[in-house]
C-alpha cells in the first residue's frame, strides 16, 4: 500500500488510515460474489464504525448487524434504514430492546428462550411484533482462535441443538413474536472454508427436521467470519469473497423463497486501514533492541488481548538497511508489544511505522486506558 506520507507529516499520531478507494474495492468485489437475489450483507458494525467507512457500505445498500443499543442507535444516525438492522448479543438489556423495537429494526437475533420472553412481553407492552431469527450453536469447530470461536457448546453464545425444538415451538406460540429463520455465526477469523461447509450440512439437516414437522424458514442468517491475510495484506488486500460465497451457493438447500443472510466485517474493512504510529525512542537493552512507538494497547488491542500480529512496517524510510527490533507501545502493561524481533528498516526518533490489517477491531476496540486519548482518523 502506498502512503500519503507527506499528508502524515504534519498529523498529530497514533492515527487511523483508512483508504477508502480499497475499501470500495472490497465491497465492489463482495457484492460481485454474492450477486443473487436471495442474498443480503448486513455490515458487521461492530468491525468499525467510523461514520467515514460506513459511508461507502451505506451507499452499497447493505443492511448492518449490530450487537448493542448504541451500535444501532450508530446505525440509524449513519442513514442505514432500519428494517435493514439486524441485532444479535446474549446479553440484550431491556433498554436496548426497546429502543430497537421503537427504531423499527428488521430482525432481533435471539440467543435464548428467556430473551425471546422478555422481547415477546416488551413488543407486547408496545402493541408491536418483533421479527426474530433464533440464533443456532451448530456445536461447530471453526478452527481459529478460542476467543473467537462462538460455535461450540462451550460457548456462551446461542441456542442449543438440544433445546432447539422448546424455542421454536414457543416462538410460533408467542403472540408478539414473528420467527423468521434461524442464525448461526460460527467464529472469526477463518480462513479454512471447510467449517462453513459443516455449517452448511448442519443448516439443511436442521431444515429437514423442522420441514418434518411443517415448519419452514423465511430466512436463514450465516453470520460473518471470512478472514484475512494479516501476514502479507499487499498480497491479498481483497479477500476471497468468491469461495466464501460459492460454498453457501454449492451446499445450502434453499427453499424457493428464502433468503439468505450473511454479516460480515472484517472481510470488509480491515485491509483498508492501517494504524499510523511514530517512534519515541529507539532504547538498546542487553540483548533487544527496543523501538518505542506512540501507539499502545489502548490504540490497537489485538496483539495484547489475542496475541494477534499487524505487518508493521517503517514507511518513513523503507530504504534504510534492515536491523531488529521489538516493537512495543509506551502502556504499563508487558503485553503491550506489536512485534519481537522484528525486521526493519532503521528506525530512529520520528521514524512513521504503519500496523497493517488494522481496519476492523482496531478503533471499535480503543479504550482509555492510562487515560490516553483516543486515536484520530483520516482518510
Ligand atoms: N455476526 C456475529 C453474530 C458476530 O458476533 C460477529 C463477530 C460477526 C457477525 C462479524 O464477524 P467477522 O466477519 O468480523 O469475523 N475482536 C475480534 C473479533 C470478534 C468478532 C466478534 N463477532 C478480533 O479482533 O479478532
Amino acid at each position: 500500500m502506498k502512503f500519503p506520507i507527506d499528508r502524515f507529516d504534519s498529523l498529530k499520531t497514533p492515527f487511523y488510515y483508512y483508504d477508502l478507494e480499497l475499501l470500495r474495492r472490497t465491497i465492489a468485489e463482495a457484492a460481485r460474489c454474492a450477486d443473487d437475489p436471495r442474498f443480503h450483507i448486513h455490515y458487521a458494525l461492530k468491525a468499525n464504525a467510523n461514520p467515514l467507512v460506513l459511508a461507502p457500505i451505506r451507499e452499497a445498500g447493505w443492511g448492518i448487524d449490530c450487537v448493542s443499543g448504541n451500535e444501532v442507535k450508530a446505525a440509524v444516525e449513519n442513514g442505514f434504514a432500519p428494517a435493514s438492522i439486524v441485532f444479535a448479543g446474549v446479553g440484550k438489556s431491556d433498554d436496548e430492546i426497546n429502543y430497537a423495537l421503537s427504531a423499527g429494526i428488521g430482525c432481533f437475533n435471539v440467543e435464548s428462550l428467556p430473551e425471546l420472553e422478555v422481547i415477546s412481553a416488551l413488543a407486547s407492552a408496545r402493541g408491536v411484533t418483533a421479527t426474530v431469527a433464533l440464533r443456532v450453536n451448530p456445536n461447530i469447530d471453526a478452527h481459529t482462535h478460542r476467543y473467537i470461536t462462538t460455535g461450540l457448546n462451550e460457548n456462551k453464545f446461542g441456542i442449543d441443538l438440544r433445546h432447539l425444538d422448546e424455542v421454536v415451538d414457543r416462538a410460533l406460540a408467542l403472540p408478539a413474536i414473528a420467527l423468521s429463520g434461524l442464525h448461526f455465526h460460527i467464529g472469526s477469523q477463518l480462513t479454512d472454508m471447510e467449517p462453513y461447509r459443516m455449517l452448511c450440512l448442519k443448516i439443511n439437516e436442521l431444515q429437514e427436521h423442522f420441514a418434518g414437522r411443517g415448519i419452514t424458514f423465511d430466512s436463514i442468517n450465516v453470520g460473518g467470519g471470512l478472514g484475512i491475510d494479516y501476514n502479507d495484506p499487499d498480497a491479498h488486500p481483497v479477500p476471497d469473497f468468491k469461495a466464501y460465497f460459492d460454498i453457501f451457493r454449492d451446499n445450502l438447500k434453499l427453499g424457493d423463497s428464502q433468503q439468505l443472510h450473511f454479516e460480515l466485517g472484517r472481510s470488509v474493512v480491515a485491509q483498508c486501514g492501517s494504524l499510523i504510529s511514530r517512534v519515541l525512542y529507539v532504547k538498546h537493552g542487553v540483548e533487544k533492541q527496543f523501538a518505542i512507538i506512540d501507539a499502545g494497547m489502548s490504540d490497537l488491542l489485538r496483539p495484547a488481548l489475542y496475541g494477534a500480529h499487524h505487518k508493521i512496517e517503517n514507511i518513513s524510510n523503507p530504504e534504510l538497511p534492515v536491523e531488529t527490533y521489538d516493537v512495543v507501545g509506551p502502556i504499563c502493561e508487558s503485553s503491550d508489544v506489536f512485534g519481537t524481533d522484528e525486521h526493519l528498516p532503521r528506525l530512529q526518533r520520528g521514524s512513521l511505522v504503519a500496523l497493517r490489517s488494522a481496519g476492523a477491531y482496531g478503533e471499535t476496540m480503543a479504550s482509555r486506558y492510562n487515560l490516553r486519548d483516543l486515536p484520530g482518523s483520516v482518510v
